[in-house]
């Protein structure tokens, strides 16, 4: 871990960045993948993904920075400073997106970690440190679950292997998925797994709805809750529907059903804080008239609380063990990732950063979970948070102001060249 010292001054460093840029830059990849309800859907590794990323490379390229690709297909773009052997200061997010997804989030912070590369450029400001924009691979996981699959893998907290071999709902994997994407793009460099850095700093929208609620500029992130992922199977099996009395049958969706039932009934929380969703749930063979043979579904799992985690993860799991109606179960616990607390240093950058463009700000912990939980392990990490409409995400009327983007990317900005100029 790097020592940073803390900020010196609550006056602002860096230049104006260009917020009618940073907007189009939005716009423009809202359109790919776009629904008619006015969200998008570019899953991890589809042709839409490509896409944006093409998009992002083609900008990149004009601006002459020097792009790199990473074994489990995280993206970087990097901004050479005038000493390129000192690590350099990162940033980045996602592009990828949920299938009912929004135009905010993910996006928004890779486009405003290229709006602070070009806003430098745009000024003539040479840096010592080189800047890296990340773009984290598949970090929704809705196409291959688990979430922040790309940092997991950088950060060695999921192997390489057991990523690439992950399947989506039509039996393609990873790493076929991934050998698609990299024939269409252009050609990259390639770089090893690695996850190093001097400082991180990501942008993102809430996702919530405090910092609306209480009118602020940014949110001031000092930490991300933590998550569990399981994906839990029923083997029943298959037989006629209109001749397989009810008794006679190993019905894997009833069985499922009752399953999800008594987790849901053992997960109850009377503070309301702990998170239990199953958001997936495939039926083989999927036919009107066959009972079902196979179920599979996913469990997420969020609390703030480690052991309060570990407690509901045993409880699934004992709930998960052996058979429900006549169908044996089986749990595959897909990822285990702790709460974070980030580093005091970069959030008092980011505090001090919002204070020098006399923003209203607040320190918030991240309900929904980023990429920056797994940097915040190897890297002196910080977030920040612009406030999204009625804190609505993951919905295709995901929202956010032109001015609060702009006011987060402002930060970043400031916050980049601030960490930039600590003193080791
Ligand atoms: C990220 O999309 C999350 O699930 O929190
Ligand atoms: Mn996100
Ligand atoms: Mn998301």
């Amino acid at each position: 871990m790097n020592a940073l010292n803390s900020i010196r001054s609550l006056t602002p460093v860096g230049p104006r960045i260009n917020s009618q840029r940073l907007w189009e830059h939005i716009c423009a990849m809202a359109d790919i993948g776009a629904t008619a309800k006015g969200g998008v859907n570019r899953q991890a590794l589809t042709t839409e993904d490509t896409r944006g990323r093409m998009l992002l490379l083609q900008w990149a390229s004009c601006r002459g920075y020097q792009a790199s690709i990473d074994p489990i297909g995280n993206l970087f773009i990097r901004r050479p400073g005038k000493s390129p052997d000192l690590s350099p200061v990162l940033t980045g997010s996602h592009l990828d997106s949920q299938p009912t997804g929004g135009k905010f989030d993910g996006v928004y912070g890779v486009l405003a970690g290229l709006e602070v590369l070009e806003t430098l450029d745009d000024h003539g400001i040479e840096t010592e440190r080189p800047l890296e924009l990340i773009v984290w691979m598949n970090e929704e996981g809705s196409r291959f679950p688990p979430p922040t699959m790309g940092s997991a893998v950088a950060a060695g907290a999921l192997p390489l292997a057991d990523a690439l071999a992950i399947k989506d709902v039509d039996g393609i994997d990873v790493q076929d998925a991934l050998k698609i994407q990299l024939a269409e793009l252009p050609v990259l460099e390639t770089r090893a797994l690695d996850m190093s850095g001097f400082a991180y700093i990501e942008a993102h929208i809430e996702q919530g709805p405090v910092l609306e609620s209480q009118a602020c500029d940014v949110g001031v992130v000092t930490g991300i809750q933590g998550l569990h992922a399981y994906e839990i199977q029923l083997l029943g099996a298959e037989a006629h529907a209109g001749t397989t009395p009810l008794r006679h049958r190993k019905d894997a969706l009833v069985a499922a059903t009752t399953l999800i039932a008594r987790i849901r009934a053992a997960m109850d929380d009377p503070e309301d804080i702990l998170r239990f969703t199953v958001g997936r749930l495939e039926v083989y063979p999927g036919s009107p008239n066959t009972v079902p043979g196979r179920v599979t579904f996913n469990i997420d799992l969020r609390h703030p609380d480690p052991d309060f985690l570990l407690r509901a993860d045993e409880k699934i799991l004992q709930l998960c063990a052996g058979e429900v109606e006549g169908c044996p179960v089986s749990a595959k616990v897909l990822l285990r990732s702790t709460p974070v607390t980030f580093d005091d240093r970069v959030v008092a950058t980011v505090r001090n950063a919002a204070g020098g463009r006399a923003m209203k700000f607040l320190d918030i912990v991240s309900g929904a979970t980023h990429d920056a939980k797994y940097t915040a392990e190897h890297i002196p990490t910080g977030m920040i948070f612009v406030p999204c409409e009625k804190g609505i995400s993951h919905n295709e009327a995901e929202n956010a102001r032109e001015v609060d983007v702009a006011a987060g990317a402002q930060v970043l900005c400031d916050a980049m060249l601030a960490i930039m100029s600590a003193q080791l």
